[in-house]
């Protein structure tokens, strides 16, 4: 991931990175060797602290800062970041509430706010179409909950005495609509095998991603002379 990231993004002075949901640092603790600062921040508060233990455990990064909050109300001021990463957490933004989809499209907005003018967003998630997670759900495991409109899964689910389901991912069409609310300029990327080991990104362009991509992906993972960034 930092690799792409060093290739797509601009870097300015004084980069700012804000790691949104960043769990206990595992990735922060990379992005932190990049940024000029960096505030890595998740709702949990265990986390937070298991982010800073990890940190302080790396020599010479003192540019981190773990600390708790919630990216449905960003503890920061306007125009603050350079780049907010938001990885494998828009799906647990709201997952609890009664409108899991506005707290994210806030969550959204909350990114937006705090970005500087030419900031940039990374964000990843779990294909709602992907076919096995159309018949199980990656994160609740409910069968076929991506598969039915959102009302009926959550009605489905609180009929079996289950908690609502509240982990939405998206298609690429829904996720491009929630974007589009706060953003002007969207690229998607195909991360091959998994967004968590992002080993090749496939530029998708104006669709979902297509067989072939899975394809040439799987080609070059054997080996191929293709830099990762030309590969689509
Ligand atoms: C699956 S982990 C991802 C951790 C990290 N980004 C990574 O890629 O390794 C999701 C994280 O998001 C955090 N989280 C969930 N809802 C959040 C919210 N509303 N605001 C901030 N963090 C949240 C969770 O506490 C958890 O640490």
């Amino acid at each position: 991931m930092l690799g792409f990231l060093k290739h797509e993004v601009r870097k300015s002075r004084n980069f700012r990175l804000l790691d949104l949901g960043a769990g206990e640092g595992g990735i922060t603790i990379a992005l932190s060797e990049w940024a000029d600062s960096l505030c890595a921040l998740d709702k949990d508060a265990e986390n937070a602290k298991a982010c800073g233990r990890a940190i302080s455990a790396v020599d010479g990064r003192l540019n981190v800062d773990c600390l708790r909050g919630l990216g449905e109300a960003l503890p920061f001021r306007d125009e603050s970041f350079d780049l907010v990463v938001l990885n494998g957490v828009l799906e647990w933004i709201g997952s609890i509430a009664n409108d899991p989809y506005k707290v994210q499209r806030i969550a959204i907005g909350e990114i937006a706010r705090v970005l500087r003018p030419a900031g940039y967003l990374y964000t990843a998630i779990e294909n709602r179409l992907f076919p096995g997670f159309l018949i199980l759900d990656p994160h609740t495991h409910y069968l076929l909950a991506n598969a039915m409109p959102r009302g009926l899964a959550r009605l489905l689910s609180k009929l079996t005495k289950r908690p609502p389901f509240g982990n939405f991912i998206y298609s690429y069409w829904g996720l491009r609509k929630m974007l589009t609310a706060s953003f002007s300029k969207i690229r998607f990327y195909l991360p091959l095998p998994h967004y968590h080991i992002p080993i090749r990104m496939i530029p998708a362009a104006q669709s979902e991603p297509q067989p072939s991509h899975y394809w040439t992906a799987w080609s070059c993972l054997q080996g191929c002379d293709l830099p990762w960034h030309m590969i689509g």
